[in-house]
């Protein structure tokens, strides 16, 4: 087992009816009582939930900052930074799925940058944010996992870029989970968080023996339960215990318990990210289209775990070779169960080079060996994309 350190400070309300604690709880954080309200395009007008905060939130001076896009934009962001000073708020409240929560992080770093926050997320020399504005969360789609960590995925669309940040500083003060937001989720907004969750969970533990038994169990757990749960869910979204347990299923999976101890490869992530930059493909829907072209392009390296996934998940059996392959196709054919194609040229009709594009900004940004063991090199990544076309 590998040494670790952990910590996560944020605190999970989970379960229905629970919004009086909101203004119990930003009372503690918002000395001033201004506080910017976030939130995406307008599905928490439409379900009722805008109108129910508000009323809870009736002694507080509320900003209101919606406009949130499906992966945030930089642009976007820096209006709601500007919004923000400008009204003096000290706590921002995100209401929305990992856009508006990750896009609210950017925002409570932004806050007190004084050069351009841009530089921060190219993490040129020496640029970091050294201070926030304190945040909470109302999650509305249980997919990244952005609730309960200190990350966050930026986008900017006119230079075709998608950039993390991060660190302490970015954890949330707390976040609402309340399942029954699941009701009002599109099937491909659900499909996707299902699967976003499940390959945050493959990314830290398809890898090699970590001997930490304990983090593998629960990663399988994970995993099961999100195909035991996952297309019953697609059929029927108003289902309470199911929407449940895809949210803490969710939350788990990236709240940092599952890097404890063992070895993580996030390469899928990373060329993901890049699909979505060029294509605008869905964040979920980039991972199902490489991580199984990834897993067969290491599949020597990551053949123990596969196996051991086979097995334990997928309940197969046969010689390792077998297991391990059939792993790779039962993955495949449970994305496309829930309704998400796995090649790029289902979404789009892609430059022929995109796979060369794609290793060239690997190259530029210095990513040249990747993956648990160091053996994605950038040759490798050419080729899962290029076989993912
Ligand atoms: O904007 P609105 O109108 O709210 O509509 C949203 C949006 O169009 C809609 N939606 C959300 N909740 C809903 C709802 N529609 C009906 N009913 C509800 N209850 O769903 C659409 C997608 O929302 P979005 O927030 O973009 O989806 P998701 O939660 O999948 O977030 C994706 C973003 O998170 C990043 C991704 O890269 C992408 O930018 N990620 C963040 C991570 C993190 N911070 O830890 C990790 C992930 O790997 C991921 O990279
Ligand atoms: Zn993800």
């Amino acid at each position: 087992m590998l040494n670790f350190e952990i910590v996560n400070p944020t605190r999970i309300i989970f379960g229905k009816d629970q919004l009086d604690r909101l203004p119990v709880l930003i009372k503690e954080l918002s000395p001033s009582k201004r506080i910017l309200f976030a939130y995406g395009g307008g599905s928490i007008k439409k379900n009722g939930l805008h109108t129910k905060i508000l009323e809870k939130l009736n002694e507080f001076k509320i900003i209101e900052f919606g406009g949130i896009e499906a992966n945030p934009q930089f642009n976007t962001l820096m209006k709601g930074v500007r919004l923000a000073q400008a009204e003096k708020v000290d706590f921002i409240l995100a209401v929305g799925g990992g856009s508006v929560i990750d896009g609210v992080k950017f925002m409570t770093g932004a806050y007190f940058y004084k050069g351009d926050p841009w530089d921060v997320l190219l993490r040129k020399d020496g640029c970091t944010f050294d201070d926030s504005l304190s945040f909470g969360t109302i999650l509305t789609l249980p997919a990244t996992g952005s609730e309960a960590n200190s990350g966050a995925v930026i986008s900017r669309k006119e230079l075709n870029e998608k950039r993390t940040m991060g660190g302490p500083l970015f954890f949330p003060k707390f976040s609402f989970l309340d399942p029954t937001v699941v009701s009002t989720l599109p099937k491909r907004q659900l499909a996707n968080g299902i699967v976003d969750a499940f390959m945050h969970t493959l990314e830290q533990y398809l890898t090699y023996p970590s001997g930490n038994h304990l983090q593998e169990r629960q990663a399988e757990a994970i995993l099961s339960t999100l195909i035991e749960i996952g297309p019953s869910l697609t059929d029927q979204p108003g289902n309470y215990e199911l929407a449940a347990n895809l949210m803490w299923c969710a939350t788990h999976a990236l709240n940092g318990n599952l890097r404890c101890g063992v070895p993580t490869d996030w390469t899928t992530h990373m060329i993901g990210h890049e699909l979505t930059a060029f294509y605008g493909i869905d964040h979920a829907r980039t991972l199902a289209i490489i991580a199984p072209r990834l897993f067969e392009n290491q599949f020597e390296n990551k053949k123990q775990k596969l196996v051991q996934y086979g097995k334990r998940v997928w309940e197969l059996d046969g010689n390792d070779d077998e297991v391990a392959k059939a792993a790779i196709e039962k993955t495949e054919q449970f994305f496309q169960l829930l309704e998400i194609p796995t090649h790029i040229s289902d979404y789009t009709d892609p430059s022929p080079e995109i796979a060369k594009i794609i290793r060239q900004r690997f190259e530029e940004r210095g990513w040249t060996e990747m993956g648990e063991r160091k053996a994605i090199l950038l040759s490798d990544v050419e080729s899962i994309v290029a076989a993912a076309i």
